[in-house]
């Protein structure tokens, strides 16, 4: 069994790179959903990279109070992302992009807030009001259209397997951690080749059946994961923002104590 499936995934890549090669002669953009998802995304992709957050990160000046706040989001996100994908796991256009060996990331992301927060980390993490929109949007579409999933799985899974691994070293340096301790969210160690790997997801998202109507309605979802994701990334630059000031203006001993004061 095991075999059997490692020689169809072998095929489905050899077939996946003939049909690159084919399309890089022809100049088609070609119909599979991982070229057009990726396509119809480009552009909210470079808005994404260019939000405060991901240029503050890309200049290495991330700071402990950004990956906190930031680590909180995550955590909230994959914690609905995950239970969906699993309470999903067996729709037929959920199962062929289930890895959850390989992919998960909420224990990890228990991890690292422990790491920061402590043992009473879930007491500590806020969920600023964008994020809580990611998640309500993640719970109802696993609840009424499970086919959507493969939107936001791509979006977070494949930008975790891409850009992720840069701005993993990047958070480690900037921050001075030492060892992988609170680094764990950037780390998957089910994955030993995250090309080889992000090939692999390509050919599964593209066997996943869908109607026409389906497949665009999947386009527009993760349209809307990457601008999600925008949303989040702007909530918490302008709340920590916020806090910056009041904390540049008011007294310590006066300061109110609301849970974001604990960044
Ligand atoms: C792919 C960089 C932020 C989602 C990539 C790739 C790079 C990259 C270099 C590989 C491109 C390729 O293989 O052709 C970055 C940098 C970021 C960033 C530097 C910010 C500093 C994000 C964010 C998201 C995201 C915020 C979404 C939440 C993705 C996805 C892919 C990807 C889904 C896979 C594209 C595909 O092959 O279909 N990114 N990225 N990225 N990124 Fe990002």
């Amino acid at each position: 069994e095991g075999t059997l499936q490692l020689t169809r995934t072998e095929n489905s890549l050899r077939m996946e790179s003939m049909k690159s090669a084919r399309k890089a002669e022809t100049g088609n953009p070609g119909s599979d959903l991982s070229e057009q998802i990726k396509a119809a995304t480009k552009e909210n992709h470079v808005r994404a990279e260019n939000t405060q957050l991901m240029l503050s990160y890309q200049k290495g000046q991330i700071t402990l109070r950004q990956y906190k706040v930031l680590l909180c989001s995550l955590y909230e996100i994959y914690k609905a992302l995950e239970e969906e994908l699993d309470r999903n796991s067996s729709h037929p256009a959920v199962a062929p992009i289930y890895f959850p060996q390989e992919l998960a990331r909420l224990e990890a992301l228990e991890r690292d807030l422990e790491h920061f927060f402590g043992p009473d980390w879930k007491k500590k993490v806020i969920v600023p009001a964008a994020t809580h929109k990611y998640e309500q949007r993640l719970r109802k579409i696993g609840k009424q259209n499970p086919e959507l999933l493969v939107a936001h799985a791509y979006t977070r899974y494949l930008g975790d397997l891409s850009g992720g691994q840069v701005l993993g070293k990047i958070t480690q340096k900037s921050l001075g951690l030492s060892g992988k301790e609170g680094l764990s969210f950037f780390s998957f160690p089910g994955v030993s080749s995250p090309n080889r790997f992000k090939q692999l997801y390509r050919s599964r998202m593209n066997s996943v059946e869908l109607s026409e109507r389906e497949k665009a309605a999947v386009l527009e979802e993760a349209v809307s994961a990457f601008e999600l994701n925008i949303q989040v990334f702007d909530d918490l630059q302008k709340m920590l923002s916020v806090t910056a000031e009041t904390q540049s203006q008011i007294p310590a001993a006066r300061l109110p104590s609301s849970p974001i004061m604990q960044f």
